[in-house]
């Protein structure tokens, strides 16, 4: 019997807490600043991929939620599985007994489990998940660091997929992007009480694309300068300290900071770029709202906002405050009912793709 080459990996959403936003290598996707996240439950909101290879196979095909998508020569999806296959193919040399698949093409299928009116970039999952299931359809020794330096180059924030927990993507310094990776900070066992709640204040697709807000951010924006440079390294790593220390208050005040600073640099852009809308301003009015009275009554900041480049909110908050928070914004803001999925997501499970 022909042995059958296959492997299905999944790999979850994650949303970042200092943003990325801007590339210096536009080719090999290296950012102009480092960016850290949290990588949502695996159960929630993730992206599955099967990825098989077959000696009968005449090229490499690609089918997203069971829609067929052009492989284009030279594209995100063609490096991405260049760049697997290439792994392969140095793994072949070092062991003449491994079958030369590397030499067949593959069929990969991969679904999301969330549906698309969360109007979530499901972008990161489904990169993250492809190099995972690549991985293990050839067996790599690698180690998600290095499989996060190949996801990076379909979309940049798909490297901090790779880990669960607190991921930071280094930007690296090195022209050939091979320094430009994701490490984790922690682990999600060290700080389970975290939640993220998603917001859905709009279902319709952006209408400023990451990648082309992004160059025009770069071209035209002179606070990205300022951000990338003065504000951005420190702000690493003050939040993985704060992580580390278990310190919500530092790690909302970062969070929304951040946040506001990349709507800050959009708003910089010419001409200017707005994701958030009134529900968003009004989400954010609300959360701060909340903030003031419980560091009035003598407590701490409970509740952070974050938004991408869209304007659907995450509210990152602890455990205890999260039936508070979801009866709040219910009140509130009623067309902006916490995404019933999301409710109790927990920051990240285990590493994936190995
Ligand atoms: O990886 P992209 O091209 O989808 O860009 C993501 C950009 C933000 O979501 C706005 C920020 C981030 O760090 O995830």
């Amino acid at each position: 019997m022909m042995a059958v080459y296959e492997a299905t990996a999944t790999a979850p959403v994650n949303i970042a807490c200092i943003k990325y936003w801007g590339k210096r290598d536009t080719k090999l996707i290296l950012p102009v600043n480092s960016s850290l996240s949290v990588t949502l439950n695996q159960d929630d909101l993730c992206a599955t991929t099967t990825a098989r290879a077959d000696l009968a196979f005449e090229r490499d095909r690609l089918w997203l939620n069971n829609k067929e998508e052009e492989i284009k020569a030279g594209g995100r999806l063609a490096t991405c599985i260049a760049g697997m296959r290439s792994l392969r193919r140095e793994f072949e040399k070092t062991d003449n007994s491994l079958p030369k698949i590397a030499e067949y093409h593959v069929h990969i299928a991969s679904k999301n489990n969330f549906p698309t009116a969360a109007g979530l970039a499901s972008s990161a999952a489904g990169f993250a998940a492809l190099v995972s299931a690549l991985a293990q359809l050839y067996k790599l020794p690698t180690t998600p660091s290095e499989l996060s330096i190949i996801a990076r180059q379909g979309s940049g924030s798909a490297c901090r997929s790779l880990f669960g927990g607190y991921v930071a993507w280094e930007m690296g310094t090195k022209d050939d992007g091979s320094d430009s990776r994701a490490v984790q900070v922690a682990g999600r066992e060290h700080w389970p009480e975290i939640h993220a709640l998603i917001c859905v204040v709009s279902d319709i697709k952006k209408g400023t694309s990451s990648t082309s807000g992004m160059q025009r951010t770069v071209e035209t924006s002179p606070l990205l300068q300022h951000r990338t440079s003065n504000i951005v390294p420190e702000r690493m790593t003050a939040i993985s300290k704060a992580i580390k220390e278990r310190d919500f208050p530092t790690f909302a005040q970062l969070t929304m900071a951040d946040s506001n600073q990349f709507h800050a640099v959009c708003l910089d852009t010419e001409p200017p770029i707005f994701y958030m809308n009134d529900v968003s301003r009004a989400i954010i009015a609300t959360i701060v709202e909340y903030n003031r009275a419980a560091v009035a009554a003598g407590g701490e900041v409970k509740a952070a906002y974050t938004y991408d480049a869209g304007p659907n909110a995450v509210i990152y908050t602890l455990k205890e405050n999260v039936k508070e928070i979801i009866e709040l914004v219910s009140h509130y803001l009623p067309h902006a009912v916490p995404f019933k999925d999301a409710y109790g997501l927990f920051a990240g499970t285990q590493p994936v793709g190995r």
